[in-house]
């Protein structure tokens, strides 16, 4: 039996944790800046913490761990910081591909794959097909995504359906919305972390993230470990969920 490296403290409620943590990784720039390096390894360092935080996630049983990794926007920034942001999504793949799948961890891309460079799609089309028949944490990593891009896609499809016949429009519910999200079978968002102080959504999850509970830790993302995932995790605890009704 193996071990689990971080067991949960005592504050938190193993029976209570949230089925799904979404994370907006931020702070990179800004933590290379202040140890006076180039922003490129902000970025290095902001995957070095993510091996312990996915290994958390899958030990403790958390469903589904969403992460942020690059936006549409993100083609915004320098060419220079975009290919290292691209480098280190091949080397992550590349480096933890097989402990990923070993621990039964199914990776899902959110995002246009198709606008990525050849070499990251290929990468990410591989992972996801070699880890699709696994059945332990969901990792999903949003990869080129846009939550606006997100919704306007679904209705596409459902519009489609719609034309060919196969559904007529008074059958879109919901759930038949949710089902053309990137995200379609996962539990909705229970927990929204954006690390850095930053309080924004930044066009993520934005349909999934209705009902989210929302913590603002105020570390980098390269400071975040796993003690500071636990402290969020207890914050959301902490929290009164009434979905819009009234507390017994
Ligand atoms: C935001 O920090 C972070 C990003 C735009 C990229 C996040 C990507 C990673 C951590 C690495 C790749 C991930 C995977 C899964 C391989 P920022 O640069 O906006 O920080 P700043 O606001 O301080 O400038």
């Amino acid at each position: 039996m193996s071990t689990i490296k971080y067991p949960l403290p005592p504050e938190v409620d193993p029976a209570r944790l949230p089925r799904h943590i979404a994370v907006i990784m931020d702070g990179n720039g800004r933590w290379a800046k202040k140890n006076k390096l180039k922003v490129a390894l902000g970025h290095r360092a902001g995957t070095e913490n993510l091996r312990e935080i996915i290994r958390n996630c899958s030990d403790i049983g958390v469903e589904a761990l969403t992460l942020y990794a690059f936006s549409t926007e993100n083609w915004n920034r320098s060419q220079t910081e975009v290919e290292a942001l691209m480098q280190l999504i091949l080397d992550f793949f590349h480096s933890e591909i097989d402990e990923l799948d070993q621990k039964n961890v199914r990776i899902l891309i959110l995002g246009d794959k198709s606008g990525l460079p050849g070499p990251q799609r290929q990468v990410l089309e591989q992972a996801e097909a070699r880890t699709a028949a696994n059945t332990g944490l969901s990792l999903n990593i949003a990869v080129n995504y846009g939550g606006r891009a997100e919704l306007v896609r679904a209705a596409q499809l459902l519009a489609r359906e719609v034309q060919s016949g196969l559904r007529t429009p008074e059958s879109i519910d919901e759930a038949a919305f949710a089902g053309k999200l990137y995200t379609a079978g996962l539990p909705e968002v229970d927990l929204l972390i954006r690390t850095s102080g930053e309080m924004r959504l930044s066009n993520f999850l934005l349909y999934q993230c209705s009902y989210a509970e929302f913590v603002f830790p105020e570390e980098l993302w390269p400071d975040f470990h796993v003690p500071q995932l636990h402290r969020c995790i207890a914050e959301f605890q902490s929290r009164s969920r009434r979905y819009g009704g009234r507390e017994e």
